[in-house]
């Protein structure tokens, strides 16, 4: 079916498959591999990407629907000048990466929590990291380094430095 959709800021016109996920289709057909496989049954948030702005499991839809819509992945996220963003550089300093198979759905996790929530305490950025899943860092260094942005972001408004 032929579809026509938002990928990281590019428009691309393509014919999908309807019987694969968008998972399969973004890795294989599109070469997006900063989206990770996982599990594939919705479990673990390594397939997450920003579908029109939320979060959500790309092993879980049908490459078709990404139609008429607007994907973010990790590879789509920059800062102005085009090099790491807050979060990516906080994930770094904060020690938050380890085999790094989970952090591209951790950081879309947690840009989309900031979007609605620009001062997250610790339980609500737990909540919202609740779908993704991490084996190697024990969560503690993810969530300061979310915390970390948080308040990083605040202080730029508060000083106008970031609209
Ligand atoms: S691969 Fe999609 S949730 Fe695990
Ligand atoms: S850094 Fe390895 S799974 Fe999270």
């Amino acid at each position: 079916m032929q579809i026509t959709f938002s990928l990281n800021h590019q428009t691309i016109e393509i014919d999908a498959p309807a019987d694969i996920t968008l998972l399969t289709f973004l890795r294989e057909h599109l070469g997006v591999t900063g989206v990770k496989d996982g599990c594939d049954v919705g479990e673990c948030g390594a397939c997450a990407i920003l579908l029109d702005g939320q979060l959500v499991n790309s092993c879980q839809l049908l490459a078709p629907q990404a139609d008429g819509r607007e994907i973010i992945t990790i590879e789509g996220l920059r800062a102005a000048d085009g090099g790491l963003t807050d979060l990516q550089r906080h994930f770094i300093d904060d020690g938050a990466v380890q085999c790094g198979f989970c952090t591209p759905g951790m950081i879309l996790a947690g840009e989309a929590l900031l979007a609605k929530n620009p001062t997250p305490d610790r339980e609500e950025i737990a909540d919202a990291l609740a779908g993704n899943l991490c084996r190697c860092t024990g969560y503690i260094q993810i969530f300061d380094a979310i915390a970390a942005t948080a308040r990083e972001r605040q202080a730029q408004t508060t000083t106008g430095e970031r609209p």
